[in-house]
């Protein structure tokens, strides 16, 4: 799982490990953003659509206590969908609609769309409410259930899929999703170092046909293999 949004659930969630311990921690998870501003500069809005998403999405890292992508992650899931014009975006794991606002910032630019599967009512329920007041709501096709099942329903090609629920799920995940991801898209998968990956799905992303990078700059770990095959644009029928 991703780092606590705020100070708060770090402490709730590190208790065992003592006050003296976390508070530093948090403090340093506060200057790491803080750093990560000052390189990167804080995100600018071009638009008012953008400063709607912008606002919520701070508005969701200060206030709500479920994991999800940090920051960091947030602002390279949106280069990396803009990058290949992603139209088709699925992402399994919503929680509460933080990774899945980052993506729209990205969709609003390509014209695109959002599906995102969640498997808890409550959060789902959260991320619509998100994504509502985001003015982001018709970009979006939220699914309530276990997303083993639902993605089986899937039929349209997917230009990116981003990968962050169950870890022992993300081989399923990849094999029943793969024959949709078109030739030249990207597969992103959460949490690739802590906590460790499944090694089934590792053992199918590190094949030659693959370009794959596995990142830690944001200490939890991205593995972004990209497809490799074929024509950009051709739907690939490759298995593994
Ligand atoms: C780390 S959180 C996702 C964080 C989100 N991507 C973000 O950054 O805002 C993982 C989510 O996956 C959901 N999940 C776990 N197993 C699932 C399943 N089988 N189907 C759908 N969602 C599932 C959990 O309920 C949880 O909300």
């Amino acid at each position: 799982m991703t780092r606590p949004r705020n100070p708060a659930r770090r402490i709730a969630l590190g208790a065992a490990a003592g006050l003296a311990a976390l508070i530093p921690a948090a403090r340093a998870q506060g200057q790491f953003r803080q750093r990560a501003n000052a390189v990167a500069g804080p995100p600018q809005a071009k638009s008012a659509e953008e400063r709607r998403i912008l606002e919520v999405l701070e508005d969701v890292y200060r206030n709500h206590r479920y994991l999800s992508v940090p920051v960091e992650d947030g602002r390279l899931l949106r280069v990396l969908a803009e990058s290949i014009g992603a139209k088709r975006i699925v992402e399994i794991g919503t929680s509460t609609g933080y990774s899945g606002l980052w993506l729209l910032l990205a969709l609003v630019k390509t014209g695109g769309r959002l599906t995102t599967y969640e498997i808890d009512a409550q959060r789902h329920a959260m991320a619509r409410a998100n994504f509502e007041r985001a003015g982001a709501g018709p970009l979006v096709t939220l699914v309530l259930g276990d997303a083993h099942a639902e993605v089986t329903k899937l039929r349209d090609p997917i230009d990116l899929l981003f990968i962050d629920a169950d870890k022992e799920g993300y081989p399923d995940y990849l094999r029943k999703c793969l024959p949709l991801v078109r030739a030249g898209g990207l597969i992103v998968a959460h949490n690739m170092v802590s906590p460790p990956p499944d090694p089934d799905y590792v053992k199918a992303v590190t094949t030659p046909r693959w370009k794959r990078c596995f990142s830690t700059w944001t200490r939890r770990g991205w593995g972004s293999p990209s497809r490799n095959a074929d024509a950009p644009g051709r739907r690939s029928n490759e298995k593994w």
